[in-house]
This record gives C-alpha cells, sequence and structure tokens, in this order.
C-alpha cells in the first residue's frame, strides 16, 4: 500500500508536509462536497490529486466508495486523461509535444534528447524528483514546433542538441517563469 504519511511538497522540502489523517480528513471532505453532484468525479480527481501531488491506488479506491462505482471505473478516467497521473510527478514537468506539426519538425528527437539526458523514459520521474517527462498531441503552438513545455511554460523550436542545455538552466531555477521562450 502506498505510504501516504507526511506528503512533502514536489520541491523536497517538508513545508507542506502534511499528517496522513489531515490529507484523508480532506479527501473526505472533497468526496462529500462533489459525490451528488452531475460530473463531479472528475473536479473531485482533481481536488485529490492537487491535495497528494498524484493519485495513488488508495485514494481512488476511496473515491470510487465514495462516488459508488467501480474502482475500474474510476481508474479507467484517471487513465484516460493525461493532467491525471498514477505515480508521482517531478518538480519540473516536460511535456514533449508529439502532434503531427512537431512530429514532423523533430519533436521525436527532441524527446530522445531530454530521455539521454534525464535519463528516464516517458512516464517516469528522475530518482532526485526534479524532472518527470511525458508527451502532449498539441498545445496549439504548431507554428513554433516542436514544441516542449515545462510547466506553464512553452518553449519553442526547440533542437535536440540544446536540449542539454535546458535541462541544465531549469535545473539551476532559470528559464521557467512562464513566458514562451525559444530553446
Ligand atoms: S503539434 Fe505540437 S503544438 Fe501543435
Amino acid at each position: 500500500m502506498t505510504d501516504l504519511t507526511a506528503t512533502a511538497a514536489p520541491c523536497g522540502c517538508a513545508c507542506d508536509a502534511v499528517p496522513e489523517e489531515e490529507l484523508n480528513a480532506r479527501l473526505d471532505d472533497v468526496i462529500r462536497e462533489y459525490r451528488d453532484k452531475p460530473g463531479g468525479l472528475i473536479p473531485a480527481l482533481q481536488t485529490a490529486q492537487a491535495l497528494f501531488g498524484y493519485l495513488p491506488e488508495p485514494v481512488i479506491r476511496k473515491i470510487a466508495d465514495g462516488f459508488g462505482k467501480p474502482v475500474s471505473e474510476v481508474t479507467g478516467v484517471v487513465t484516460f486523461y493525461s493532467f491525471f497521473t498514477l505515480h508521482p510527478r517531478g518538480k519540473f514537468l516536460v511535456r514533449v509535444c508529439l502532434g503531427t506539426a512537431c512530429y514532423v519538425r523533430g519533436g521525436k528527437e527532441v524527446l530522445d534528447a531530454f530521455k539521454k539526458k534525464l535519463g528516464i523514459d516517458v512516464g517516469e520521474t528522475t530518482a532526485d524528483r526534479n524532472f518527470s517527462l511525458e508527451v502532449g498531441r498539441c498545445f496549439g503552438a504548431c507554428g513554433m514546433a516542436p514544441v516542449v513545455m515545462v510547466n506553464e511554460t512553452v518553449y519553442q523550436r526547440v533542437k535536440p542538441a540544446r536540449v542539454g542545455e535546458l535541462v541544465n538552466q531549469i535545473a539551476a531555477g532559470a528559464g521557467v517563469a512562464g513566458e514562451k521562450e525559444t530553446a
């Protein structure tokens, strides 16, 4: 069973550490708030993910119980939407676009460069919990392909040869400020 005790902030510090009982009490409130609302499952899952940082199996089971739905159905919803995650994500979520425009302009090579630099595959998180790697289908910036998003920052026309430098900058705390950048 997943240990939910003293869940720490993604940054690794303990400033947001919350005891398991408190998290579970908050989860009970979330379930009570949404279980009778039409379409309430998605916001309940979103709020639960915000609380825990991801959706571990015990949380999914508890939500399924609360909503009177089979666990398989709730798991199906979680795995269908890319914004839900069953695993803890790193401080920086790197999403490489593999939509058509980005793919034909080298998105796959950009993805390979991130895999190599970070030493992880898609869906994984680095051991230091700094980076998670995922792929996207289109971020609505096709004219700037290939595109990568790191948290809320969009990087345009990313070149595979620059990925190592970009990762180093981000890890050093530079370059993720919410504005569009060209890497
Ligand atoms: S295909 Fe990548 S932003 Fe549209």
